[in-house]
């Protein structure tokens, strides 16, 4: 059987194997291998494509979600308040970082953190809220910047999933105060390798990821902020990624438009996730019903390869056993078992996309 896959990243190679191999020379013949003209460029670009005022490049999502933490918490702070249906990317960088998770709920329909959850969670004990674009459907940042400014707190934004996703006061990466992307290659802009940024429009935070990214330096060799790293982007992700970068729009238009097929002809027991218009990127095709297991055993049986986005909440994870054990998140944990993720990546062909329409309307 010929399965329809989840990603699979050959296809994109092959079709750009010629603008990736121009940016390969273009890299060789330049000399810069770490923070050259094209890393630069890349960082120019994506600012000004989030409609950022700055954008940092970094080695990981990871790494920028924990910089961007440790840049942006305001003295004094150290708890970080977050859903934990987000495949616990920001509870490993805040605990790398030192600091402390607290978890609210999320939303029933859209499965983004609740703000009136979120507000029975928030006190002056909390320093960042990190607000996750989950699946590729843009949050209400300024709801949380409501509640998280008054108190002295600020919004990061997890973009990860949902570069070019945008409300109408601007793309996502632009509605808080600090935001971080990821480019892992089945990102919707995705390096050939690991690659991160963070991007704000705030000089002081800036500053400091650059500080922080490159081993703490003020100058060369001299230390001047404790708490860094070396997480950099490396010169040819970024010629990468800035090739790529023009046609992010168009592949993330296919993606919904794939999700909306889905959506269209799915039977009434499945539920698919809504992805219409330019406030999703259509990263992931998510469907719930109360019989996932059936709908996955379904699926496979038409050869449909599904996924899990995500099977265990942060809260629940074995690692951190006992730390959360009186907490209940009724949402989050309901969502956990009902939610599968079917295929959707630009590069799906039609006949493929048929087939996953076909295998959701017959269950
Ligand atoms: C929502 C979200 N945040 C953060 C990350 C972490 O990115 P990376 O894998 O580049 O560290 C990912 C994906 O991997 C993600 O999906």
């Amino acid at each position: 059987m010929q399965w329809v896959p989840m990603n699979d990243l050959g296809r994109a190679l092959t079709a750009e194997r010629d603008q990736l191999l121009a940016a390969f020379t273009g890299t060789l013949d330049s000399g810069w291998l770490v923070q050259g003209p094209e890393h630069a460029a890349f960082e120019d670009a994506l600012a000004q494509y989030v409609g950022a005022d700055q954008a940092v490049g970094v080695a990981s999502g990871t790494d920028a979600l924990e910089l961007a933490l440790r840049a942006s918490m305001p003295a004094g702070r150290r708890t970080v308040l977050t859903a934990a249906n987000c495949g616990g990317y920001t509870t490993t960088a805040a605990r790398r970082a030192g600091f402390e998770v607290r978890y609210a709920d999320i939303d029933e329909a859209t499965l983004l953190l609740d703000p009136a959850a979120a507000a029975k969670a928030l006190d002056d004990t909390v320093g960042v809220v990190v607000v996750t674009h989950l699946y590729g459907r843009a949050a209400d940042v300024s709801a949380f910047r409501e509640l998280a400014h008054p108190l002295g707190a600020v919004v990061l934004e997890d973009c990860a999933q949902a570069l070019g996703a945008r409300l109408d006061a601007g793309r996502v990466g632009s509605l808080g105060d600090i935001a971080a992307f990821s480019f892992y290659p089945t990102k919707n802009l995705g390096a050939l390798g690991d690659g991160g940024a963070v991007a704000t429009s705030l000089p002081d935070i800036a500053a400091r990821v650059r500080t922080l990214r490159q081993y703490g330096w003020h100058g060369k060799y001299t230390i001047g902020e404790d708490g860094g790293r070396n997480s950099r982007l490396d010169e040819l992700q970024a010629a990468i990624l800035r090739g790529r970068l023009p046609a992010l729009d168009a592949g993330n238009a296919r993606r919904r438009d794939i999700i909306g097929a889905y959506a269209a002809r799915a039977s009434a027991g499945v539920r698919v996730l809504p992805a219409e218009g330019p406030s999703h990127a259509g990263h992931l095709a998510v469907v719930r019903t109360p019989r996932r297991d059936a709908l996955r055993d379904h699926l496979a049986a038409q050869g449909i390869r599904t996924d899990v986005h995500y099977p265990i909440p942060d809260h629940r994870q074995p690692a951190f056993r006992g730390e959360y054990a009186d907490l209940h998140l009724p949402v989050t944990e309901a969502a956990a078992d009902q939610i599968l993720s079917v295929p959707v990546f630009p590069e799906l062909t039609d006949s493929e996309v048929e087939r996953v329409c076909d295998a959701l309307g017959s269950f």
